[in-house]
């Protein structure tokens, strides 16, 4: 934990710009950022804000979103210099390089990690024109020893949130996923929520639902089965102990595995990019974060929407990384991310919608035709990612596993 005589200077001008020169920050993100860290040094009461700010982040234990709402900017956030959140989590540069280098993390692993500040800058002037940073709140996780880029991908500790049990064969690495009891979902296996539940034109309240039963005892487990295309079927399906045994449930420990954009330090998102993260994702925490044991790898995305895989070319990057997961629904799934960072917000007539890459065009296509795009979740075994040199395609179901 950084002392206070550390926040201290870990906030001055000069502190900022050798951790953003350290990163490799952008010559116009640094002169903001330092300017900001002046803007602070100059004025107690920025400063006795931002140092509370730091020691929530860095020391309060708290959980990240709680320390940052907790944070004593004011609703409004009123005089605040522009890069306030990212100058506060850059004065715990020195701190996060001293706890990486103690656990023994390669110093390509922290620089890599934290350039993620630099694309959501990037992202940020390039969407909207304006210098500004709105993930504060994931950013944070980057600076506290939470998520970790390994090459191509980034990955968190975390815990499994999505209302599912995932069962490994002991014949094999293959999975069963069954729903927890008591969700209620349509005739074609999403959430009754998803697409905007049963107020939505055109979605629930044109759909049947059903609710989902999970019994557990001394045989085994029977519930409602995810299907290998990521839909929950009705019909129950019984999975025997002696054949089968839990990997993970809500509440256990996960590695979640996130996905930067494309961008000046990030290339395109290959197979064998992909494939490369995840094998060095279950060595690197067991060597590194040796407490944390995470029982699966999850990943939650507009891009794990099996829909795409029915519009896009089997070869392309986002087919391709679909393919390294076990695909299932999430509860109150919707396009708001899928139209975020495919199209830069929400679209409002589809006919007008840019066209200009091969992924927006097969997207207004079929959202034309009345398709409503939706996030999606994937789930890993920790055996598959380890195994990944066989370039097998992970979506297998209980059936090939039995
Ligand atoms: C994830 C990502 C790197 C995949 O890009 P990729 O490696 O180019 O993917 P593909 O090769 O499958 O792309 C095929 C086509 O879709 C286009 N495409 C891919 N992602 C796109 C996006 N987010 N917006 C618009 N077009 C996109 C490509 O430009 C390509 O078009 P072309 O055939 O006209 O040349 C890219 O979507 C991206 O940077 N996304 C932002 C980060 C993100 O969404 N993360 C997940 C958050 S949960």
């Amino acid at each position: 934990m950084p002392g206070r005589a550390d926040l201290i200077d870990g906030f001055s001008p000069a502190s900022i710009k050798g951790a953003c020169a350290a990163i490799g920050m952008s010559d116009g993100s640094t002169r903001i950022l330092v300017d900001t860290a002046a803007a602070i040094a100059g004025s107690p009461r920025l400063r006795d804000a931002a140092i509370r700010c730091a020691e929530l982040v860095f020391d309060s234990g708290l959980p990240i979103e709680e320390a940052i709402a907790d944070w004593p900017v004011g609703a409004g956030r009123t005089g605040l210099p522009p890069f306030f959140d990212p100058t506060v989590l850059l004065a715990g540069f020195r701190h996060l390089v001293a706890d990486h280098r103690r656990r023994g993390i390669p110093s390509e692993v922290t620089l890599a990690t934290l350039r993620d500040l630099d694309l959501w800058m990037d992202h940020h002037r390039a969407t909207t024109g304006a210098w500004a940073v709105r993930e504060t709140g994931w950013l944070a996780r980057h600076f506290t020893s939470r998520v970790f880029q390994l090459g191509r991908l980034q990955f968190e500790t975390h815990v499994l949130e999505l209302p599912f049990a995932v069962f490994i064969s002991r014949r094999g690495a293959a999975a069963a996923i069954l729903a927890e009891g008591g969700r209620i979902f349509r005739e074609d296996g999403q959430f009754a929520d998803a697409d905007g539940g049963s107020g939505a034109i055109g979605s629930a309240a044109t759909h049947a639902t059903w609710t989902s039963r999970f019994v557990e005892d001394e045989h085994g487990w029977r519930g409602s089965a995810v299907d290998p295309g990521g839909r929950v079927r009705r019909a129950p399906m019984a999975l025997d102990s002696n054949a089968w045994y839990p990997a993970a449930r809500r509440g256990d420990a996960v590695l979640a595995v996130h996905i930067p954009a494309t961008g000046r330090f990030n290339g395109p998102l290959t197979r064998e990019a992909c494939a490369d993260s995840f094998r060095r994702a279950i060595p690197f925490f067991a060597k590194h974060l040796p407490v944390f044991r995470p029982r699966l790898l999850t990943c939650t995305s507009w891009m794990l929407d099996p829909q795409l895989a029915l519009c896009l070319p089997s070869d392309s990057n986002l087919v391709s990384f679909q393919r390294f997961f076990r695909l299932l629904p999430v509860p109150v799934a919707d396009d708001r991310q899928t139209l975020e960072r495919v199209f830069g917000g929400p679209v409002a007539d589809w006919s007008k919608a840019p066209r200009d890459t091969s992924l927006r065009r097969i997207m207004a296509e079929h959202a034309e035709a009345g398709l409503r795009w939706r996030m999606g979740a994937g789930v890993m075994l920790l055996e598959d990612a380890v195994r990944l040199d066989r370039d097998r395609d992970n979506r297998r179901g209980p059936a090939e596993g039995t």
